[in-house]
């Protein structure tokens, strides 16, 4: 059997998750029934980062609860960040663990929850369920639609001295309380909606065609795609439309605990060597990628793909299911466009001359051992041909 990520017939889900407007008033009664007291607040790099941390200061005060500060998760979060956070929340003395923000600060706060509670160094966690201790009261407020990383077992963190990123995927680092408030995410900029929109369509569509896909996984993925089509470009369009932010709030959470549950593919095996080696925003990469990844594993994913066409509400019902397969791959391309995202690797500044070596790094990625359809580096490489 082939080496996968999860154990199979096992679900883990955070197990107090707040949806709605207005929800992050309600975190801080939910933090301390919780067992919290004195919170390091992990929050993004920069003044946005600084005010959203603020916020989340200011909720927790009014329930009573203490907080310290820390605004600096940059993107691709560095092992040197989660260093630095770990010696922080010793400081002061903190004992859990709130992250606000996008998948940066989120996966920054496993981090820091992995290296507090079991000590050592984060690369020490790389690979699969590695931890032997509880993690610290983890709360995860989540400032994007997309990661889904506010209800997932799993961090990617960039080893600085080997520039890879590492996957750290242990059930002990599912968050014990998510918040999704739309408000959080009004001030979020177009780009931003478009990428990590297009990040947890890629969640839903590779937890769906993947090889631990499982009846509930499926309700999840599937849910999310119809979700994800129908509140998207709403949200792009207006930020703050807010029926289309919580659509895209309830949508990118059920993405998370599709792929959490299930696993992904090569969509993220080979986005990961490109936005490590590049520096370039994940969402945006998994949606160059998803079209051409989609179409190498429609041989063996094609009634999966037809299915999610119907999700999209492209399907046609008189036409076969190869057909409706092929509108699902075009829905993956045009929602991409309808979002002004580049299709191209070239346009991105990736060297043709990098792709074997990053196919090569691909290869033996944790995240692509979900994927339907087995590639050789070679037909890796090809499919980064393919969209270069
Ligand atoms: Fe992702």
């Amino acid at each position: 059997m082939k080496e996968v990520w999860l154990m199979p017939g096992s679900y883990f889900m955070p197990p107090v998750n707040l949806i709605e407007r207005g929800a992050l008033k309600r975190m801080g009664y939910w933090a301390r029934s919780l067992g919290g007291k004195r919170a390091l607040v992990v929050a993004s790099l920069g003044d946005v980062g600084e005010n959203q941390g603020r916020a989340v200061l200011e909720a927790l005060e009014a329930a009573g609860l203490e907080g310290e500060l820390w605004a600096g998760a940059g993107p691709n979060p560095t092992d040197r960040m989660v260093e630095e956070a770990s010696e922080r929340y010793g400081a002061a003395a903190c004992d859990f663990l709130v992250a606000v923000g996008g998948g940066s600060a989120m996966d920054c706060a496993k981090a820091v929850g992995l290296v507090v509670s079991g000590g050592g160094a984060i690369a020490d966690y790389e690979g699969l369920h590695r931890s032997t201790k509880d993690l610290p009261l983890l709360v995860t407020v989540n400032t994007t639609a997309g990661t889904g990383s506010e209800v997932t077992n799993a961090a990617v963190i960039t080893d600085t001295t080997r520039q890879v990123k590492m996957t750290l995927i242990d059930w002990r680092i599912t968050p014990r309380l998510s918040v999704n408030d739309p408000e959080m995410m009004v001030s979020m900029p177009p780009h931003l909606t478009a990428s990590t929109g297009m990040d947890a369509l890629s969640h839903a569509v590779e937890a769906y065609v993947c090889l631990q896909a499982s009846p509930i996984t499926d309700a999840l993925a599937y849910k999310a795609v119809e979700l994800i089509y129908r509140w998207l470009p709403r949200a792009f369009d207006d930020g703050a439309d807010m029926e289309a932010r919580e659509g895209m709030c309830h949508a990118a959470f059920l993405a998370g605990l599709a792929f959490s549950n299930s696993g992904l593919g090569y969509v993220h095996a080979l986005s990961h060597p490109l936005s490590a080696r590049y520096d370039l925003p994940h969402g945006v990469v998994n949606a160059v990628l998803l079209p051409a990844v989609e179409r190498f594993n429609l041989p063996v994913a094609a009634s999966k793909l037809a299915s999610l066409a119907r999700a999209m509400e492209t399907a046609l019902s008189w036409r076969s299911e190869g057909e409706n397969a092929e509108r699902a791959l075009k829905g993956f391309e045009d929602l991409r466009s309808r979002l002004g995202l580049p299709g191209r690797l070239a346009s991105l500044g990736v060297r043709a001359a990098d792709l074997p070596e990053l196919a090569r790094e691909a290869s033996g990625e944790i995240v692509g051992k979900g994927n339907p359809r087995e590639a050789s580096t070679a037909a890796l490489a090809q499919i980064y041909h393919d969209v270069f």
